[in-house]
């Protein structure tokens, strides 16, 4: 096997580390110099640090620059989450403060703005990020109770705890049951125990539980869809109030307005 030879970086020499002029005056006549990382190691990391954050490759191409806000009939909430977003991916603390909740109907660019984030995140900023499509983490935690895998529970969950920022896509697209309820109180508790940030979308409105104080009238109850309180339950709707600040999307299913463009 013919291998290709190894580009050593001209900055460095390959050593990882550059020497720069300090911009202190000394007062004399020789410069002082300061050792400092290369730039070729701070995009090997980011390089690394985006492969492992798992985004698929669907949402490849969604990027905060791409998120368009402005086309015809375009609904204001879009520049305004594109705001919020873009400030949080430049300055958020991922140690400390809080993530996002966007919530939003089917289409309306919740995802696209999630994988934008973290991008920057990783590519700006060397923060380690890792996205995850809810009903595929519950599936690979049920996998892995399969005798015949070798994969733990804890091997799936610990990069989900660990990650410094962790995209929870689709929140509540899995029929809620008992193990549901458990699994999910386990990984949000565990991230806002060990102050982690945390960016969830969700398709359910921000409402209560069927039947918790201050929820809707029975009878109005039995016409409405069914809300995020009854999705995880009312206990976890209030964590993750203290977890994330809510962004809402409104407007039309993007998807929608590329295929009716295309027959025009
Ligand atoms: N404002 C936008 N600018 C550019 N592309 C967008 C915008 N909104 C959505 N898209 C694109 O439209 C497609 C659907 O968006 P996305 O998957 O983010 O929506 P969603 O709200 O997560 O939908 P769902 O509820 O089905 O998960 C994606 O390919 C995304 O890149
Ligand atoms: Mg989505
Ligand atoms: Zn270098």
């Amino acid at each position: 096997m013919i291998k290709a030879p190894v580009e050593v970086c001209p900055v460095c020499d390959g050593t990882g580390w550059k020497t720069v002029p300090t911009r202190r005056d000394t007062g004399r006549n020789a410069t002082e110099r300061r050792v400092m990382r290369c730039d070729c190691q701070l995009r090997a990391r980011a390089q690394s640090l985006l492969a492992a954050a798992r985004i698929p490759r669907r949402y490849e191409h969604c990027e905060l620059a791409n998120y368009d806000t402005d086309f015809p009939g375009a609904h204001p909430s879009l520049a305004e989450a594109h705001f919020i977003a873009s400030n949080f991916a430049r300055k958020c603390d991922p140690h400390g403060d809080k993530g996002l909740l966007i919530i939003g109907k089917i289409g309306t660019g919740k995802t696209h703005l999630a994988v934008g984030i973290i991008k920057e995140l990783i590519l700006s900023r060397g923060i380690a990020c890792l996205f995850y499509d809810y009903r595929e983490l519950l599936k690979e935690i049920q996998n892995s109770y399969n005798s015949t895998v070798q994969t733990t529970e804890l091997d799936v969950l610990r990069p989900v705890f660990e990650t410094d920022v962790l995209v929870l896509d689709e929140l509540g697209a899995v029929k809620p049951t008992e193990w549901v309820w458990d699994t999910v109180s386990l990984i949000l508790n565990t991230r806002y125990n060990e102050n982690r940030t945390t960016i969830i979308t969700t398709n359910f409105d921000d409402q209560p539980a069927a039947g918790a104080s201050g929820s809707l009238s029975p009878a109005r109850a039995a016409v409405r869809g069914e809300t995020l309180g009854d999705r995880i339950g009312e206990r976890m709707r209030s964590r993750l109030h203290e977890m994330c600040r809510i962004i809402t999307l409104d407007g039309a299913d993007f998807r929608q307005k590329f295929r009716s463009a295309s027959f025009r």
